[in-house]
């Protein structure tokens, strides 16, 4: 579904040029979800930007269903850190926000609005503008309003890491749920080791700058998956461990050797 062949990209900057990602080769299968992690600045939101249609590759090919991205499609919708909710407008209105631009909101959009609300804990909150709701119901209202599409690609961008733990579990187990239900083809970026391990069916971790695929590992937890105890703590934890090794082996900086008086 998502294929990226030799691609790299490097920023020119007035202090000389930034290589953020080199010979990037990476497919993501129709409906599979795909996180990806790295160290800070290895180029993860600038694929994802590739990938939505946001950049242009130096080198390379970004194609989404056998097309060449070369514009942001309709099918293809982005989620980052900061909701970034309309504050003048209702949480029910703002999740109808797409279908609104893309050309009208019929009563069973509407329909299908409110049940997703419903389904991540919003019931009772349709009429609420965002400043009444706390940092973790907005980021529901976003994921709501990405998915109110019936997106064929969903690109997620740190989408949890500005919420406090329990709150970031509780969304991992939503947007586990909804992916289970509607199977969009997912690219998950994140920090959390723990997320990757329960969201996807394959992690692939990225170099340090300038960013390379490192490694793919596939995590096969049958789905659902939870946090803390539960039938498959065992592979949960191996999985987890593979998956910080591979990140701290990225950092390892040749040492001196050690100077013996
Ligand atoms: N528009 C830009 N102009 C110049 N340099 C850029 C631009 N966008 C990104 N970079 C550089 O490219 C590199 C990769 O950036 P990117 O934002 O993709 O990293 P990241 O993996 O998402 O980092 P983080 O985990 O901190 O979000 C960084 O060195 C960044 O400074
Ligand atoms: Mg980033």
């Amino acid at each position: 579904m998502i294929e990226l062949t030799g691609v790299s990209r490097t920023f020119r900057t007035r202090r000389g040029d930034v290589e953020a990602l080199r010979a990037i080769d990476l497919t993501v299968a129709a409906g599979e979800f795909l996180a990806v992690i790295g160290r800070s600045g290895c180029g993860k939101s600038t694929l994802l930007r590739l990938v939505a249609g946001l950049l242009r590759p130096s080198e390379g090919r970004v194609a989404i269903a056998g097309t060449p991205v070369a514009r942001p499609r309709r099918d293809v919708a982005l989620m980052f850190q900061r909701p970034a909710l309309l504050p003048w407008r209702s949480v029910l209105t703002n999740v109808l926000l797409p279908l609104e631009i893309r050309g009208g909101v019929r009563a069973e959009d509407r329909d299908r609005a409110r049940a997703l609300l419903d389904s991540v804990g919003l019931a009772g909150f349709h009429r609420r503008l965002p400043h009444e709701l706390s940092g973790g119901m907005q980021q529901r209202v976003a994921m709501c309003r990405a998915l109110i599409q019936r997106p064929s690609v969903l690109l997620m961008d740190e989408p949890f890491s500005a919420l406090d733990a329990l709150t970031r579990e509780e969304l991992a187990g939503q947007l586990q749920q909804l992916h289970l239900e509607m199977r969009p083809t997912t690219v998950f970026v994140t920090h959390s080791i723990q997320e990757a391990v329960l969201l996807a069916d394959r992690v692939a971790v990225l170099s340090s700058r300038p960013g390379r695929v490192q490694r793919i590992i596939t995590v096969d937890i049958p789905r659902p998956r939870s946090f803390g105890h539960n039938a498959h703590l065992a592979d949960v934890a191996s999985h987890v461990a593979e998956l910080t090794d591979l990140l701290h082996a990225n950092d390892a900086q040749p040492l001196d050797a050690p100077r013996i008086a």
